[in-house]
């Protein structure tokens, strides 16, 4: 792990005047740097069509900062900006001879991080413009493989907009990078709640012979958001709910309660293991998905006036398999409703009551329904829960905002949270089969700030 700290990086950022820089990156980024997490020789490389040269970046950077707290000027002066096309090939290569210039002060090579934070769209032109200025190839002439500085790509999510897209990316990253160099994101994995589902089902036994259709009546997954598209209209109105969230990040919560015990926690073993239960998911053929947009939603910048994109999905899905077979799984999802949560609730078969909970967010933890017995003269039962919330744990080790674990475990190379090609063919292939059944439904309507519940 030293030796990552100790080499150079740099980093550059497709996107870096986007939405996901000002709310999620720049924070990261700076909370790994003020706490010694990042090289110290780091450079972050904003490029973006935007003239607004190295000032103007950190001005832009620090007024994202802003937002959450004060910024460091010592992590500001790392931050640097180049202009360009994300289409042109002569400025990815200007982008190459900065970054070189930039080594060749510092006396040596950096690794060299690629952090695609556009929409899918832009990822193949990226990916040939990267290769095209031979900023795939490390910068270490006469060094052995194992001591060269590494090139890594970050890819956001989704990762294409169906199945046959996504083989297509995948085939040209292949092409151009070893699997060992790409890492896809789907940042709910590196939630720490969600890492808490595997310690918590396979370090407690006692659960263990609980964990199967005989004890479990149906699982709910859950992700509620109270806020509205926002600025993202343009983005998300090719995407909707399913595609934005259902696709990717509740099926990963779906994988990791659902999912037999890995061979181990290494990277291959969880991911395999991961693609292993997706590949054994289908839909409920009983139950149509439903779609629903809320009021107001076509008005938003950057949405189609005649938009039929869904803002709230709901699907149920089941698994074929021993352990699964019967369990309904439910997933359901929407902007602009009355709260925000996001939880995955197992609900156990005989009395109500009975049910675990993993809450993701806002407050993470773990709570478990039980019945107990009312003070008093009769035998009247009542519901409780038993809790753990990691706000309630002594300082000392805080909850990190996923993303900045998402670039930790990059720059150190471990996968383990980062999604493979199996995992995301199979994720594809079940919203594929989600969306075409929910062709036989018209699209509902909800008014903002609904309770889920009322969505129908
Ligand atoms: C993103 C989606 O992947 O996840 C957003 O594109 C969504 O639409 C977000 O709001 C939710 O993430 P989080 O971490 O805020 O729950």
């Amino acid at each position: 792990m030293l030796a990552v700290m100790d080499t150079p990086l740099s980093i550059v950022i497709f996107g870096a005047t986007g939405d996901l820089y000002e709310t999620k990156l720049a924070h990261a980024f700076q909370a790994l740097f003020s706490q010694g997490l990042l090289p110290s020789d780091v450079r972050i490389v904003g490029f973006g069509r935007r003239p607004l040269g190295d000032d103007g970046f950190r001005a832009f950077t620090a007024s994202a900062l802003i937002r959450k707290g004060p910024s460091s000027a010592g992590f500001l002066a790392r931050c640097s900006y180049v202009q360009g096309d994300l289409a042109s090939q002569d400025d990815f290569k200007r982008l190459g001879e900065y970054l070189s210039d930039g080594d060749a002060s510092a006396g040596s090579c950096s690794n060299k991080l690629f952090y695609l934070a556009v929409p899918p769209p832009f990822y193949a032109g990226i990916f040939k413009n990267i290769a095209g200025a031979g900023l795939t190839v490390p910068c270490a002439p006469g060094k052995s493989e194992g001591d060269a500085p590494w090139t890594r790509v970050l890819v956001e999510k989704p990762f294409g907009k169906n199945g046959a897209e996504a083989e297509r990316l995948d085939r040209m990253l292949g092409e151009l990078f070893d699997e060992s160099q790409v890492f896809r994101i789907d940042h709910y994995l590196a939630k720490e709640a969600m890492q808490n589902i595997l310690a918590f089902r396979f370090a407690n036994p006692m659960f263990s012979p609980l964990w199967n259709k005989n004890h479990i009546e149906r699982v709910r997954i859950v992700v509620h958001e109270e806020r509205s598209v926002g600025t993202r209209g343009a983005f998300y109105d090719g995407v909707g709910a399913l595609r934005d969230v259902g696709q990717n990040h509740m099926l990963q919560m779906l994988a990791l309660v659902a999912m037999e015990e890995p061979r181990g926690m290494g990277a291959d073993a969880v991911r395999s293991a991961r693609a292993a239960v997706l590949g054994e998911v289908g839909i409920d053929t009983d139950v149509i998905p439903f779609r629903a947009q809320y009021a107001g939603y076509r008005a938003e910048p950057g949405v189609a006036s005649d938009s039929e994109t869904e803002t709230f999905f709901r699907a149920t899905v089941r698994m074929d398999n021993d352990r699964w077979r019967g369990v309904p799984f439910e997933l359901e999802s929407g902007k602009a409703l009355n709260a925000s949560c996001v939880e995955i609730e197992v609900r156990f078969k005989g009395r109500p009551g009975n049910a675990l909970t993993f809450a993701i967010q806002p407050r993470e933890g773990i709570r478990l329904g039980f019945n107990f017995k009312r003070p008093g003269f009769d035998t009247a039962l009542e519901e409780r829960d038993l809790s753990f919330a990691y706000a309630d744990e002594p300082a000392g080790a805080p909850v990190r905002d996923a993303y900045e674990r998402v670039l930790y475990d990059c720059i150190r190379g471990d996968q383990s949270l980062f999604i493979s090609t199996p995992e995301i063919v199979e994720e594809w292939r079940i919203t594929a089969d989600i969306i075409s059944a929910w062709q036989a439904a018209p699209l509902a309507s909800y008014p903002l700030g609904s309770a889920p519940e009322s969505v129908q």
